[in-house]
């Protein structure tokens, strides 16, 4: 008797489980037709070319549809996504987070250096980058990036951390710099700004060298 009352408590996780995997793919087919209006600028596949635009692609969903609402409400301010999230529902957010985290990024081409000192510069602004993302600034308290970012600069989804690898150096550079100077919307306690605020501009332009490397 217990035996099968266990296997009926089984097959009904498998299929809420095969359910849900459904439900997920029909949100990502769903996204895939709400995102014509994406398109110009992030991508079809949210790998956008424009280094100020942020490439979207495998970027967690909990963290998109946060951004894409906090761009609705004004909390976080950009002229062109603010007309843009007007128009959404919080199920096209939804949607939209789904088909985009489900993509794969690709990855900066490797620089092209006019010479070796110029690469060796790059190596060295990189090196400076890779350790404060992994060690922080103890003396500047400025907390270690990996701890909420991750080792691979993977985010954290169920906390809502963003994905940054392999995003373009201009726009991390941007992001920093308004976080720094308290210019963008700001949730879970404001984080960032509170670890922006004590990076130097030269920390701030190695650090996003290094991430935008990650892949
Ligand atoms: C005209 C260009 C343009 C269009 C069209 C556009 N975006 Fe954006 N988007 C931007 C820019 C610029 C930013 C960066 C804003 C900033 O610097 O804070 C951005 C930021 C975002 C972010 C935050 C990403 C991050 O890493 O924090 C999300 C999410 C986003 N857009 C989603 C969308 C979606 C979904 C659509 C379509 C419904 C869309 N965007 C259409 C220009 C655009
Ligand atoms: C305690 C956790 C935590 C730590 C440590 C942390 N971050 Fe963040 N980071 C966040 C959160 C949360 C957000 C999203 C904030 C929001 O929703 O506006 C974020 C957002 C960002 C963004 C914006 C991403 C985008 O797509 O717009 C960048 C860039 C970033 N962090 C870089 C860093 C760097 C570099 C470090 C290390 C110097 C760092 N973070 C350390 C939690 C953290």
């Amino acid at each position: 008797m217990q035996k099968k009352s266990l296997a009926f408590a089984f097959i009904a996780l498998l299929s809420s489980h095969v359910h849900a995997e459904m439900a997920h793919a029909d949100s990502v087919n769903a996204g895939k037709t709400k995102i014509m209006s994406c398109i110009s600028c992030h991508g079809e596949h949210g790998n956008s070319t424009m280094a100020m635009f942020p490439k979207l692609a495998q970027q967690n969903s909990v963290y998109i549809v946060n951004q894409l609402k906090a761009f609705k409400s004004g909390e976080r301010k950009d002229p062109m996504m603010a007309t843009i999230a007007m128009s959404l529902t919080e199920n096209d957010m939804v949607d939209i987070a789904n088909y985009y985290a489900d993509q794969k990024i690709v990855a900066e081409p490797e620089g092209t250096f006019d010479d070796a000192e110029e690469r060796t510069e790059h190596d060295v602004l990189v090196a400076q980058g890779s350790d404060l993302y992994r060690n922080g600034d103890l003396k500047r308290e400025v907390s270690a990036c990996i701890a909420c970012h991750g080792p691979l600069g993977e985010g954290n989804k169920p906390a809502g951390f963003p994905a940054l690898k392999s995003q373009h150096t201009t726009y991390l550079i941007k992001a920093l710099t308004d976080f720094k100077n308290n210019q963008r919307g700001h949730h879970n306690d404001n984080m960032m700004h509170m670890i922006a605020v004590k990076m130097t501009e030269d920390e701030i332009k190695a650090v996003a060298n290094r991430i935008a490397t990650m892949k």
